[in-house]
């Protein structure tokens, strides 16, 4: 009996070891290249209300950042697949492993660092402001002034909303007003509804371009990197990508695509 028992250790330790050792090497061949939610698909999510970064055409998600996503699952030998959703959801969808990565114009923040890690930065960003034609506000310490109490539209969790409230409205001096998209918040300006909007400065320019009597403020609120957002724990994916988007920029991809979308006038 004694035997059978000893038996039975020795096989049930051997079969435990080996399903650790299958397990380890699983890992290990998905960590080469970095492993995704779906296999040989590259899941990213975006909002696709950012133009020229992220939009419609069509059916389809275009722009500076779609390209660029294509280009690093091309490198990688994966599939791209892009998935529209709120602003505010995408940090979630990554962090909770529904996604692989966050695409979508997204500043380098401290705050967000905390819960996901960035690529290399692709792009710079600056906020910028948008106001009426004929508006009273001319610059960015105007929203500041003393009594000054505006109504700021932003689009919703974006750094413009996160820096008018830190800065303007924690401090009791403007009312922010949160929008679903950056279009809806520009809506609100033309009719009235809000005195301006602070948004990043390319999709600034193809919402003013789309409306009439709107127009840029010469100011910059802030100036911030664009970077590729990854779950904490999926390092060898963001090396993986961080890799392919690393050569893009070195062989002039990049730049190509962005010049595509962004003509400098
Ligand atoms: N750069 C800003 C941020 O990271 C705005 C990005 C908005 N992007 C978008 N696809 N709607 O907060």
């Amino acid at each position: 009996m004694k035997k059978i028992m000893r038996v039975a250790i020795i096989i049930l330790t051997l079969a435990a070891l080996l399903i650790s050792v299958s397990a380890c090497q699983r890992r290990a061949a998905a960590g080469s290249g970095g492993f995704t939610v779906e296999e040989g698909v590259l899941v990213m999510v975006t909002n696709a209300e950012f133009p020229p970064y992220e939009f419609w055409d069509g059916g389809r998600i275009v722009g500076i950042d779609a390209e660029i996503a294509d280009a690093i699952a091309n490198k990688l030998g994966l599939r791209l697949r892009i998935d529209d959703i709120d602003f505010n959801a995408i940090l979630p969808a990554v962090t909770s492993g529904r996604a692989d990565m966050g695409m979508a114009g997204m500043t380098v923040t401290e705050e967000r660092k905390q819960s996901v890690n960035f690529s290399t930065s692709y792009a710079t960003g600056v906020q910028v402001i948008i106001v009426r034609d004929g508006s009273p506000i001319t610059n960015a310490d105007d929203l500041s002034a003393e009594g000054a109490n505006f109504n700021i539209g932003v689009q919703e969790a974006t750094t413009g909303d996160l820096y008018t409230t830190w800065d303007l409205e924690d401090e009791g001096l403007a009312t922010i007003h949160r929008f679903r998209r950056g279009a809806d918040a520009v809506q609100a300006l033309v009719t009235g509804r809000v005195d301006c909007v602070v948004i990043d400065n390319e999709p600034a320019k193809a919402f003013v371009a789309m409306n009439r009597g709107l127009r840029i403020l010469d100011t910059e609120f802030a100036v911030e990197n664009y970077a590729i957002a990854f779950a904490l724990e999926n390092t060898a994916l963001r090396d993986a990508v961080d890799g392919a988007l690393r050569d893009l920029i070195a062989d002039g991809t990049v730049q190509r695509i962005i010049d595509k979308y962004i003509k400098v006038d």
